[in-house]
């Protein structure tokens, strides 16, 4: 948590990955456009589609709805490649949804497990009461790791998985009238 405070602004922070790689991870900018665009372009098909639930042109309008997300992260590579992009939309109220990506060659070294971390703390201090992830069936990812910030609820619909994460206690109904419920 106290890592992710410092993502709100500055240069980003060092993290160290599993298999020993290191990458920058910073708030995204307008100027990373270019950058998320060619990630997307060396991604397979497949971590695309699971990512969008579709294969999006990543066109100028596009790039500027990724980037301009309540939060947007970039992870930034040592030769200055976006290697993985992290956000989280604020929805009318006080949720939003989570989504990561990683580049194939930079996945299951614990980038986006960081990623999601470091969303999961950010929307807590900025005041979110529930985020949560759509993925399709079959994608576990978001399950396990979301499941290790607090309570969570998984939701299937057709054609879609969605995972709910309370970072707030739902407020406790009480009854209309005091001693509403008294025999
Ligand atoms: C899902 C995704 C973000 C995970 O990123 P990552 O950097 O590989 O994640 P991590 O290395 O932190 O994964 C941690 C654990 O999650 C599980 N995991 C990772 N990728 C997985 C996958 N594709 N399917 C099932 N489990 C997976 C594994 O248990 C892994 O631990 P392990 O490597 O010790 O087995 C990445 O695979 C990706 O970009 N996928 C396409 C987009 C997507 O599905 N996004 C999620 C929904 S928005």
């Amino acid at each position: 948590m106290k890592d992710s405070a410092h993502l709100f602004s500055g240069s980003g922070i060092t993290a160290r990955l599993r298999d020993g790689r290191s990458v920058t991870v910073r708030a995204a900018t307008a100027r990373d456009a270019g950058d998320v665009s060619a990630m997307h372009v060396r991604c397979s098909t497949e971590t695309v589609r699971h990512r969008y639930h579709s294969v999006p042109p990543m066109t100028g309008r596009f790039l500027a709805q990724l980037l301009g997300t309540e939060i947007a992260l970039v992870a930034v590579a040592p030769n200055q490649a976006v290697v993985a992009l992290a956000n989280l939309g604020r929805d009318d109220g006080d949720a939003g949804e989570l989504a990561v990506v990683v580049e194939d060659r930079w996945q299951r070294a614990g980038l986006g497990s960081a990623l999601l971390d470091h969303l999961v703390g950010m929307a807590r201090l900025v005041g979110y009461r529930e985020v949560y992830t759509v993925g399709l069936p079959g994608n576990g990812w978001y399950r396990t790791t979301l499941a290790r910030h607090g309570r969570t609820r998984l939701e299937r619909s057709d054609g879609h998985d969605t995972m709910r994460l309370w970072l707030r206690s739902p407020p406790v109904r009480l009854p209309q009238r005091l001693g509403a419920t008294a025999a």
